[in-house]
């Protein structure tokens, strides 16, 4: 069971893969990891090491070390003593459908199969498997050593034992895992953060703002929030002291408003320059592993600040 759990495999160790790498290591736990790409190694125990400053600041588990990380020529090699395997491969649905299938073959009987998959359904996932009930989504955000949430999504196969002993092992790993009890397509999270990303890409399509004041729009005003109490809480305080009744009453009539337009705008070369373009300015020069540390800087005091300010959603699962 859980407490078992004690060897993790990872299969594909790209930046969700390096992630779950890293989280593991620092709460004690071996990681077998595989992947075909021949600077994979290289890469993944480079990305543990940029992550580790930041792991140790939010304190390591006892016997969690850089050296319990072992890496592996196979898919086979990588899963033969996994008690869980966490699947980080490209997100090309045939591609997942085969390794799963592979390494369903060659995992023993019990272990987890988590798939990283961003919104791939798990009932396809699972179909080539011989053992289906063990293959799960297990839904990660980046970076996956500091973001809590998990999102966990059985397929029309996957067993309730899975799904609970899915969830406790993410949650033995300090995890906040979220039960999707329907499978959809884009799961939760990534189906609202599509939203606001259609719409933003709309705005600079038609020239009403740039990426840089559109991060300013997020970052000072609703992502402040948000970041508290989500969607629906931060509207029900918006109603004052009647809440959301109110708040619905009054705005309510708005949501006919077309406002937005939720259907993607065509990624033109004009669209694909001025966003990369922006970008780039709002970088000013500043490169991407600087920007890194910078935010997982901020994330753990914000994670802290969320704790302080929220302490009644300690240990309730999904929860902030
Ligand atoms: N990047 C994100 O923000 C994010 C967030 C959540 C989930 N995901 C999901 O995680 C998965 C991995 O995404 P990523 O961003 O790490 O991609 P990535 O391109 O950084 O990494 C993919 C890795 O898979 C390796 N690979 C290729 N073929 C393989 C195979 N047959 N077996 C094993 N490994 C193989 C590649 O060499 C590469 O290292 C995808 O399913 C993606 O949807 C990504």
């Amino acid at each position: 069971m859980t407490q078992n759990i004690r060897n993790v495999a990872i299969v594909g160790t790209g930046v969700i893969g390096a992630g779950w790498t890293a989280r593991a290591l620092a709460h004690g736990l071996d990681v077998v990891a595989y992947d075909p790409s021949p600077t994979a190694e290289a890469a993944l125990r480079a990305a543990v090491a940029h992550a580790w400053p930041v792991l140790e600041r939010t304190g390591l588990s006892a016997g969690a070390s850089q050296s319990r990380l072992t890496f592996v020529s196979s898919v086979e090699a990588a899963v033969a003593k996994a008690d869980f395997i966490q699947e980080n491969a490209p997100e090309r649905e045939e591609l997942k459908q085969n390794l799963l299938a592979q390494i369903d073959a060659a995992a023993p009987a019990h272990a987890i199969i988590a798939s990283s998959t961003s919104g791939l359904l798990p009932t396809s996932l699972q179909s080539l498997c011989k053992n289906p009930q063990r293959i799960v989504v297990g839904h990660p955000f980046n970076p996956v050593y500091l973001l809590p949430l998990v999102e966990i999504v059985g397929g029309e196969r996957t067993s309730a034992e899975t799904i609970e002993r899915t969830k406790a092992f993410y949650q033995s790993i300090s995890m906040r895992p979220l039960h999707i009890k329907r499978e959809i397509a884009g799961f939760v999270a990534d189906r609202l953060m599509e939203a606001l990303w259609r719409e933003a890409l709309w705005l600079v399509n038609d020239g009403i703002a740039t990426t840089e004041e559109i991060d300013a729009a997020v970052v000072y005003g609703c992502g402040l929030r948000w970041s508290l109490m989500g969607t629906f809480l931060t509207f029900h305080l918006a109603g004052g002291d009647a809440g959301m009744r109110h708040m619905l009453h009054q705005f309510g009539p708005a949501l006919k408003l077309p406002w937005t337009k939720l259907v993607a705008p065509e990624l033109t070369e004009d669209l694909i320059e001025k966003v990369v373009e922006g970008c780039e300015h709002q970088a000013a020069g500043r490169p991407v592993k600087e920007l890194e540390k910078r935010r997982d800087d901020f994330l753990i005091d914000l994670l802290g600040l969320v704790k302080k300010y929220w302490p009644e959603s300690e240990g309730l699962e999904g929860r902030i």
